[in-house]
């Protein structure tokens, strides 16, 4: 199965992603960035996935931006795309185009700690369990149908940094798993 990556920044779970295709049974075929100074592109050079930058320009709208990606898209089969930190809310049209096929992973167990901050949210607010969250992309930021979410606790003595570390950990495990579970159900 052909997986299309969407990031923004960082990019961990893209790497991670690719990393874990073989084992898992799918390949991740290309990666898309809507910011030209993600660290995902080096990334994707040194991996040797095909990268494509789609950036806003000042003066144009969602829509004719999403077009590019869509002009983009047609010229790759693909079967899934896998949100992976992509920071753009995604128009109703894209989300009806391509249903069932885009997914995001979340850091928090979704409905609670929605937006981009949420696995220091979830530790501020002083939660003992936490944890991360698949789900397919509707219009809203976060709330798409649950795909899968698994669990994490928080120690007595905890920090931010070793709450994020768990949390991350646990993406890198969970998404791949998902993306391999989904393939299989289609076929
Ligand atoms: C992850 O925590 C993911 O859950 C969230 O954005 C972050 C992206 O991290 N949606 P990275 O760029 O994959 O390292």
């Amino acid at each position: 199965a052909k997986v299309l990556v969407f990031a923004s920044g960082r990019g961990s779970n893209f790497v991670n992603l690719v990393k874990q295709s073989k084992k898992f049974n799918y390949r991740v075929i290309a990666l898309i960035v809507d910011n030209p100074e993600a660290p995902a592109i080096e990334a994707a050079k040194k991996l040797d996935i095909p990268y494509y930058v789609v950036m806003r320009q000042m003066d144009e709208t969602k829509a004719r931006n999403e077009e590019k990606i869509k002009s983009y898209l047609e010229t790759i089969p693909f079967d899934y795309i896998a949100l992976a930190g992509y920071m753009r809310i995604l128009t109703s049209e894209f989300v009806k185009r391509y249903n069932k096929r885009v997914i995001n992973i979340h850091p928090s167990l979704l409905p609670a700690f929605k937006g981009p901050s949420a696995i220091e949210d979830a530790f501020n607010y002083g939660v003992r369990v936490s944890g991360v969250t698949i789900h397919y992309i509707d219009e809203g930021i976060d709330t798409g149908e649950i795909i899968e979410q698994e669990i994490v606790y928080v120690d007595d003595d905890e920090t931010l940094e070793s709450f994020k570390r768990k949390i991350h950990e646990l993406e890198h495990e969970l998404y791949p798993k998902v993306i391999h579970r989904l393939i299989q159900k289609r076929r």
